[in-house]
């Protein structure tokens, strides 16, 4: 774990755009006060709301866009490579069930009993032959079929050339999702997620990375196997966060990744005694607060914003909250250079 103040100046000074290109030394004294003035932008999936997520293509397109991190949920193959998908379920996002229709099987996965194709079935090989589809019906649909299923060293790859070419250290994110299931089969994700980060040179205390879990066993195997900054996800449905006792959480992990509704609840209507305490509780425990997730169609977008995603963000921003996982960086990073005002973060 690396502490509060260290996780800020890893963030927030040229510690953390140091480290991987040759003109990073010229950034290092340039973008402090461009970083620390506004949350870190967290690309969720890439840039997900314009391209079917977890593609290179979809990172591309965020770190374009200007995104601090890319974020990639990390899930495994039957041989033991990681790959970026949501769910070990495939066929939501790609076209498993025609390339693959005898392969169908059910499976039960915390407690849920899930029918469908399931990346420790598949080989990497056979992963390689997918294409990636859109999840969401009322996103763009013209890109089904296109992109391959990138492993996580290929988004490490990529990563590392993109920081060259844009010329800033572009961050990585990745997220352990089921940790226990996959090491109740014996494909623990821990070991070839920090072995990945090692041999692309990430694996240290000021590297541009963090790792999150919502589990918890994981996050405390994880803490005494890097020094890589963790981050604890918590569900919308734990009570608002009322009962979790951040400084539990600050002996393993470094921040928190909660549902953004238990900042300010979708229902609010603006008043401050409906905002919830939950950014000031985490700071004083030492934790980082980076909520998600941002979207801006009017399908997630709560009516109180009346349609404009960046009075959302900029609400959220006042609340001091140090980074978001959005669908839109390009929007998010508008509205933080443009649109809300920052005095006072
Ligand atoms: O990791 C932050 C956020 O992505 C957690 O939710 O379900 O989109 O992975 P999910
Ligand atoms: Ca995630």
């Amino acid at each position: 774990m690396v502490n509060f103040r260290s996780a800020v100046v890893f963030l927030y000074s040229g510690v953390f755009v140091a480290g991987l290109s040759s003109c990073s030394e010229d950034l290092a004294n340039s973008g402090h006060t461009s970083i620390s003035a506004r949350p870190l932008v967290i690309a969720h999936r890439g840039a997900s709301s314009y391209l079917p997520e977890h593609t290179l293509e979809a990172y591309s397109l965020a770190v374009e866009q200007g995104s601090d991190f890319i974020e990639p949920d990390i899930i495994i193959t039957k041989d033991g490579v990681l790959i970026a998908r949501h769910e070990n379920e495939l066929s939501g996002t790609t076209d498993v069930a025609q390339k693959f229709p005898t392969r169908k099987t059910v499976k039960i996965i915390n407690g849920h009993e899930v029918e469908g194709w399931f990346s420790e079935d598949f080989t990497l090989t056979e992963i390689k032959t997918l294409r990636a589809n859109e999840r969401l019906p009322f996103r763009d649909q013209s890109n089904n079929g296109k992109f391959k299923i990138p492993t996580f060293a290929e988004i490490l790859e990529l990563r590392a050339r993109l920081s060259d070419q844009a010329t800033r250290a572009i961050g990585v994110y990745p997220e352990t999702k089921h940790p226990s299931y996959f090491a109740a089969l014996g494909l623990p994700l821990e070991e070839p997620l920090v072995d990945a980060l090692y041999d692309a040179g990430l694996n240290r205390a000021d590297a541009p990375v963090f790792i999150q879990s919502f589990e918890v066993d994981n996050l405390v195997k994880l803490n005494k196997m890097t020094e890589v900054p963790l981050i604890q996800l918590i569900g919308a449905d734990e009570n608002q966060g009322k009962s979790i006792e951040f400084e539990d959480v600050a002996r393993y992990a470094d921040g928190i990744g909660p549902a953004k509704s238990m900042i300010l609840p979708v229902s609010w209507e603006g008043r401050a005694d409906q905002q919830s305490d939950l950014v000031k509780r985490a700071h004083a425990a030492g934790l980082l607060v980076h909520p998600y997730t941002f979207r801006p169609e009017p399908e997630f977008l709560p009516e109180r914003y009346d349609g404009d995603p960046a009075a959302e963000l900029c609400a959220f921003a006042a609340l001091g909250i140090d980074g978001l996982f959005t669908d839109a960086p390009d929007i998010a990073l508008e509205a933080f250079s443009e649109s809300c005002p920052m005095t006072g973060r």
